[in-house]
């Protein structure tokens, strides 16, 4: 087997500490080797000193940073600048600046708010990117690249709209094409030519703000722009350096990109995990929303391990409150990832800064460099586990129940007039129903409706409001060949352009019932379902339906709709196709999502985990399977394991109960 170890990792910033170079680069070495560190992530944001004026560069220090890191073993992710710019740029071509919402211009300061339009800011970009690939492309510790920092994306800018108008002409082809698919007769608004489409001016109401469409259309602008832009930064990459593998750091469900076409581009995909641990019995929930991300991470980048680029070795400094994470949240924190398909332990940041808004950040070494300090010591237990654990690195889940996430139907539910207007709570949804399935002992892979769907044997799919092209057909296909699928309330209600159907909606046949109509509520509004002898209380919204070749399962208890199916299930072909019509919480779904599950015959991980407990595998190419159970109480849990396994943290072996530690990660290599 193949020396396998971990990437164990942090930011670092040694041009922070030019003026103290001497004292400090070496010292800095030392101290990460010490900690069992093997990479860091360099450049990030070294614009300034990288090309101090216009086209004059200064690589030395650079290239002494890396030769410090190839001399003592490490390897290097080395990022382009693109993240921040020095203010002379802005100076000098005040068109790599943004314009907001409100088409006010920006002023020069802060970070990741450059205008991606800009021909100078593209030359820029593509000039620095060109030098760094060909001046390290044989360097010894270049391992990956890091492409800019935590993209994010909108600029109003009149260059902008004119990317915008052509993008449009692209997909529409001609502007009463886009008319027809935007139902611009509404209140008048049909254009005569795309120069006349502007980006709207959500959420301010200067402009256009209310079309669904038009703002849906924006949003896929600018994913799509900023994945254009993404190329762009690759091109020499790719170019100088065909071996290197890309990354760029994501963040989770951040809804500006579709991060599943993103991660399409890259290599491998990377992430920045910053879970805000409370120190009570708000962890738990924490430790699911923490999950949920790392699974969707993992899916955008089509289930291939990922990295978690940055997270934090003790408490970061952006909350409105820091609360310090108790002792082993590091460990904790660490291994979860791993246990999700991470090759990576990151941090933000190796030495903290002297000034700047995150001088107060956790970091492994704080600005004196010492180690005799708690961040250190953990992150040095970190080290330790990723060794014992390291023949799990390179292997990959097998999960067999997908569940869709998917910033289409999420962007269409953002701007749709109807249930909860401005919070229709499409992530919270999604997590919940990921939360169920793990606490039914589930491992999840996350996917969007473009993904392929034989791998699995069920797919849930919670408020695919939207249906892209495609997806109804596949979904109907996969369960006439024995796939159980399930939907939820407030699916299939639009067409991809965000139209609702004249002809029988494509799910229709599928659900075996017809959505009628559609009730939602804050406080104050009680129902609920029976099933299987519970009571299961319904918050939000109910969905109404007729059934249309579909069995109720269960019926709504109250209201002028009780009686009404909430609960269905429809045979078609080989398989099944459940729908729940109304918004329960986390335990009723871990009840419903485990209970058909099963009877479908499609078994957990592990049966009857207990309350905090939860299980994620890894395999490897030889098909060894590698079980974590992850414990998020505060004190011990015993979990009866399926066959035996030996464990990775002390070499036991086990057949039948073993004891998991309070707030731990324990891994198994099945025997
Ligand atoms: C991340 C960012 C880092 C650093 C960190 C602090 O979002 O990528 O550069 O700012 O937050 O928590």
């Amino acid at each position: 087997m193949a020396d396998k170890h971990f990437l164990h990792g942090a930011d670092y910033n040694p041009e922070q500490w030019m003026k103290h170079k001497a004292a400090v680069w070496q010292e800095d070495m030392r101290r990460a080797k010490e900690a069992g560190i093997n990479e860091l992530s360099v450049g990030i944001f070294s614009w300034a000193f990288l090309e101090p004026e216009d086209g004059v560069y200064d690589f030395t220090w650079l290239d002494e940073v890396m030769d410090l890191l190839a001399a003592n073993g490490m390897k290097a992710i080395l990022a382009t600048p693109s993240g921040s710019r020095p203010p002379w740029m802005a100076e000098k071509y005040p068109s790599v600046l943004r314009m907001d919402n409100e088409r006010k211009p920006y002023v020069y300061g802060a970070r990741h708010n450059a205008c991606y339009s800009s021909p100078d800011f593209r030359r820029k970009v593509t000039e620095i990117n060109t030098r760094l690939a060909q001046r390290y492309a044989n360097h010894p510790a270049l391992y990956m690249w890091h492409v800019s920092n935590e993209y994010n994306y909108e600029c109003h800018c009149p260059r902008c709209q004119k990317a915008f108008q052509a993008w449009l002409k692209e997909r529409y082809g001609t502007i009463d094409e886009l008319n027809d698919s935007w139902w611009n007769t509404f209140w008048s608004h049909r254009f005569s030519s795309f120069a006349q489409v502007e980006s709207p001016t959500t959420p301010s109401f200067l402009g256009e703000w209310e079309s669904p469409n038009h703002n849906l259309a924006w949003r896929r602008f600018c994913s799509d722009h900023l994945a254009d832009f993404f190329q762009l930064e690759c091109e020499p990459l790719r170019k100088y350096t065909p071996n290197i593998p890309v990354t760029a750091n994501l963040m989770h469900t951040f809804p500006g990109i579709d991060y599943f076409e993103l991660g399409r581009r890259m290599d491998v995909v990377s992430w920045d995990n910053y879970p805000r641990w409370k120190n009570d019995e708000r962890d738990r929930d924490i430790s699911e929303w923490t999950g949920f991300r790392h699974d969707l991470m993992r899916g955008t980048g089509g289930q291939k391990p990922f990295l978690m680029m940055e997270s934090c070795p003790g408490a970061v400094n952006w909350d409105d409150v820091n609360t310090l994470p108790p002792p082993g949240t590091v460990l904790y924190q660490s291994l979860q990832a791993i246990a999700h398909g991470s090759d990576s332990v990151q941090y933000f940041q190796f030495r903290a800064g002297r000034g700047g808004s995150e001088q107060f950040h956790g970091s492994v070494l704080p600005p004196d460099g010492s180690t005799d300090n708690r961040a250190f010591r953990e992150v040095c237990e970190v080290s330790d586990a990723l060794c014992r654990i390291a023949p799990v690195c390179g292997s990959r889940t097998r999960n067999r129940v997908a569940l869709v996430y998917d910033w289409h139907a999420r962007w269409a539910l953002d701007y749709a007039w109807t249930a909860h207007r401005f919070h229709q709570k499409y992530e919270e949804t999604v997590q919940s129903h990921h939360a169920a399935l793990c606490r039914a002992g589930y491992g999840v892979d996350l996917i969007d409706q473009k993904s392929d769907l034989t791998p699995y044997r069920a797919v849930i799919a919670p408020m695919v409001f939207l249906l892209r092209e495609g997806f109804a057909e596949k979904l109907t296909a996969f369960a006439e060949a024995g796939g159980l699928v399930y939907l939820s309330y407030m699916s299939g209600y639009v067409d991809e352009e965000d139209l609702r159907f004249i002809t029988q909606p494509p799910l229709e046949a599928l659900t075996g019932v017809r959505t009628d109509e559609l009730d939602a509520w804050d406080k104050g509004h009680e129902n609920h379902f029976c099933w299987q002898g519970r009571e299961w209380p319904i918050h939000q919204v109910a969905q109404l339906c007729s059934l249309r070749g579909a069995e109720a399962l269960a019926v709504y208890e109250r209201q002028f709709y009780k009686g009404m199916p909430v609960l269905t299930r429809n045979r078609v072909g080989d398989g099944v196709c459940y729908t729940l019509q109304a918004r329960v919480d986390t335990d009723c779904l871990t009840h419903v999502l485990g209970g058909l599950l099963r009877e479908g015959g499609i078994p957990p991980l592990v049966e009857h985990l207990p309350e905090g407990v939860t299980a994620t595998a890894r395999y490897d190419e030889d098909g060894q399977q590698y079980l974590f159970l992850l414990n998020t109480n505060r004190e011990a849990a015993q979990v009866a394991l399926p066959k035996g396994y030996r464990s990775l943290m002390d070499g036991r072996e086990t057949n039948g109960p073993v004891m998991l530690d309070a707030f731990s990660v324990t891994v198994f290599a099945a025997l």
